[in-house]
């Protein structure tokens, strides 16, 4: 129940590029093998700024996760479904925004800063204002402790954080508590009994993290307790109240390294993108077109990397060999900016070759991605459904 889970969502933003393949994206593949993972598409995210344009989130959320495919993210390992197909979301959203103080959502500093930059458009909405509160719901229902986000959704993580331990405190109370938490340490049996009480003895002596861990361990795999056992097991383990939700922690995702065709960040807004299933003509074109050093007017002058968008794709994509003949040959203008070009493009399509491959058997077989949402989402329900039962429990509007 508590395991160990990943959890990461994506507004539907369009096709995808390589900024988001090597930002995000490789990440995730390398975490689903690693972790169970779920990754979803924030369609309900996106109506908090586009509620006045929502006729294209359906066709970009279908991009979207042809891209997640075609990258790599492998349905056989993680579970993608799209949150607004899970219900469940919006009404642990609900309840959630009965005890949430006003003050920390308007003190989420992302708020103003969003409301600023995108000046044009009116966001002093309710949904806009709950933004990171729906982002808890996202990650709390799942009770996953792994949140891999950009640095821009650091504070939001951070409320999560907030928001389950106050919640925790409100509605994991109980009159006796602790001695109904005596008697679940007892139900474990006498070695696990031992065990649970060592580490708990552990973390509050020592803070010892390592012994949180493993008691989470230990914890996890007694599913033959009662769920309510477990809550106040881990809860016990270090305070007073069950603990109904999971703190999450979030994993940075570093800034990505992918510069734009113009050597800014590779982003949509600037127009200096290469798309990720772009066809291998125009990559070619873009890349053979880049802007090098602006003081190599002409073939005969020498060059500088550093101020070239060039050099920095070789960063990206080059070896060290290769890099050394560029350092040289730029500088000596031994070689030509188009000479300098070759084995980035030759590298970028050889990166997107596969992901042309996948995506292309997605094209072909629109009726293979609807199996995958459709069966992510009935998983994910069910999932949420586990967490959902326990919070209506938890305030008491569970009539089952
Ligand atoms: N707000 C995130 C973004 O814009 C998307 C998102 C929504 C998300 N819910 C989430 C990310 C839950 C991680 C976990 O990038
Ligand atoms: Fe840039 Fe390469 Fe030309 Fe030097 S040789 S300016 S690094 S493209």
């Amino acid at each position: 129940m508590y395991a160990e889970r990943v959890l990461s969502g994506m507004r539907p933003t369009g096709r995808l590029h390589l900024g988001h393949y090597h930002g995000v994206l490789k990440n995730w593949v390398r975490l689903q093998s690693a972790y169970p993972c779920l990754f979803f598409v924030a369609d309900w995210h996106a109506l908090t700024t586009a509620y006045d344009e929502p006729g294209t989130i359906e066709e970009n959320a279908r991009e979207m996760v042809i891209d997640w495919l075609a990258a790599g993210v492998d349905p056989a390992q993680a579970i993608l479904f799209i949150q607004s197909r899970v219900r469940e979301h919006a009404e642990f959203h609900l309840l959630l925004s009965m005890m949430t103080p006003l003050g920390w959502l308007e003190r989420v500093p992302t708020y103003k800063d969003q409301q600023e930059k995108l000046e044009h458009k009116d966001l002093s909405t309710y949904g806009f204002l709950g933004y990171p509160l729906l982002m808890s719901a996202d990650i709390l229902i799942y009770r996953a402790d792994k949140v891999p986000v950009g640095e821009d959704q650091i504070p939001h993580v951070e409320f999560t954080r907030e928001l389950a331990r106050r919640f925790n405190h409100m509605y994991g109370r109980e009159p006796d508590f602790e001695a109904k938490a005596r008697a679940a340490v007892k139900r474990l049996g006498a070695e696990r009994a031992q065990e649970y009480e060592a580490l708990r003895t552990r973390f509050r002596q020592e803070g010892d993290r390592q012994a949180r861990t493993r008691a989470h361990a230990l914890l996890d795999a007694a599913s033959d307790l009662p769920p309510e056992d477990r809550e106040r097991l881990f809860g016990f383990f270090e305070g007073d109240h069950k603990m109904i939700l999971v703190e999450p922690g979030a994993l940075l995702t570093e800034a990505a390294k992918m510069p734009g065709l113009d050597g800014q960040k590779m982003s949509k807004s600037y127009e200096n993108t290469i798309s990720l299933r772009e066809s291998a003509d125009s990559v070619t074109k873009k890349i053979r077109t880049m802007q090098t050093d602006p003081a190599r007017v002409r073939r005969t002058d020498p060059g500088e990397p550093a101020r070239c968008p060039v050099w920095q794709f070789h960063l990206v994509y080059s070896d060290e060999a290769t890099r050394q003949w560029v350092q040289q040959g730029c500088r000596s203008a031994g070689i030509g900016c188009i000479e300098c070009k070759h084995p980035v493009i030759d590298a970028v399509l050889k990166e997107q070759e596969p992901m042309h491959e996948r995506a292309q058997t997605y094209i072909d077989n629109p009726a293979l991605v609807r199996d995958i949402i459709d069966d992510g989402c009935e998983r994910a329900r069910k999932l949420a459904g586990e967490t959902m039962r326990d919070v209506r429990e938890a305030m008491g509007v569970n009539y089952a």
